[in-house]
């Protein structure tokens, strides 16, 4: 079969996955992640007819203007603030995300955050690893905060946060959450979450985790002010985005002990981190690994590749992508065909 279409992947995934690209469409698959200027990134999509692409990133009005052959877009991941879905919808562009395969992980990893951050791991074997451990540890050494039992506060109530808030039973912990809108009162059983309005789950909270989608509205959701109603014993836990948190509020409320603990994957403006968050020791930092387990960021690889295909008319959902983020998009398409 000759191939008539061609996508552009931005960094590399897993090649199992690209192989299955390629009795359809011709791969151009970049060797490695970097940050590209809105100039590069137009460039690479001129002359493709679809890309998977990652949160770093930025697909806006400049970079698909005048590239008439993009049909598609295929994200990997959950979020998906790195698109301008009105530019793509307007243009006719199929932009997908890769949900409900990474839930479970995601949810492991933010109880993995704030079990550290409680229990200061990263500090104490910072510690250790120094050479430090030579006898004469005080039992009072190392004290950190309980979690089990302990109000589990969420933001955002997501699949994600659904999947933290279920793993809170094991724990013996109560959850309250707050979400734009209210779930289910059958949904609120099964996580046994409780809703309560913002203020109330800063106040009420024992430790905190954040799990909202990045919006406009969503910016320095918690920020100084917050921050001053939460425990001085609690933990946040940000696996939600960068921008969510406001990074210097948070590392001057951690440094003068007005919080206990922070785990934090995203982080404002990353790859950099706000200087003052790297130099606390109450702070467990990870570099927006929330979804790294070998076997699902292989399926959210899968996903984003079957969407592509799909988008562009290929397999078993041809013109049907799984996770079509906007559905107008089609009809746009159809309109100009
Ligand atoms: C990761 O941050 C994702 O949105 O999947
Ligand atoms: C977001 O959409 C989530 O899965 O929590």
């Amino acid at each position: 079969m000759s191939k008539s279409h061609i996508v552009w992947v931005s960094r590399p995934l897993f090649p199992e996955v690209l192989a299955t690209l390629a009795p359809y469409v011709e791969v151009r698959a970049e060797t490695r992640e970097t940050k590209r200027t809105p100039e590069q990134l137009h460039d690479k999509l001129a002359n493709v007819d679809g890309a998977i692409v990652g949160l770093g990133d930025r697909i806006d009005a400049q970079v698909i203007a005048g590239n008439r052959r993009l049909r598609a877009i295929a994200n990997v991941g959950v979020g998906y603030n790195n698109l301008d879905l009105d530019a793509l919808t307007v243009a006719g562009i199929l932009a997908t995300n890769t949900p409900d395969v990474l839930t479970q992980t995601t949810a492991d990893y933010a109880w993995a955050l704030l079990l550290a951050a409680a229990r200061r791991v990263s500090s104490a074997e910072r510690w250790l690893r120094a050479g430090r451990w030579r006898g004469g540890m005080r039992f009072d050494d190392w004290l950190g905060v309980d979690v089990h039992g302990k109000t589990l506060g969420i933001l955002g109530m997501g699949r994600i946060g659904q999947a933290i808030a279920r793993r809170g039973s094991g724990f013996d912990m109560p959850v309250i959450y707050h979400n734009r809108s209210r779930l289910p009162e059958a949904t609120e059983r099964a996580c046994h979450a409780e809703y309560v309005d913002k203020a109330q789950l800063l106040q009420r909270a024992d430790h905190l985790v954040l799990v909202l989608p990045y919006s406009a509205e969503n910016h320095h959701a918690i920020g100084a002010d917050e921050l001053a109603q939460m425990k001085p014993t609690a933990v946040l836990v940000n696996i939600a985005r960068g921008g969510i948190v406001d990074d210097a509020a948070l590392a001057a409320a951690l440094r003068e002990g007005r919080l206990a603990g922070a785990g934090l994957d995203v982080f404002e403006g990353e790859p950099s981190v706000h200087p003052a968050l790297r130099e606390l020791e109450n702070a467990v930092l990870s570099p927006h690994i929330a979804s790294a387990s070998a076997d699902t960021r292989r399926a959210m690889a899968q996903l984003a590749a079957d969407n592509l295909l799909a988008a562009l008319g290929y397999g078993p959902n041809a013109g049907h992508p799984p996770s079509l983020l906007n559905p107008h998009a089609l009809n746009r398409r159809r309109g100009e065909t």
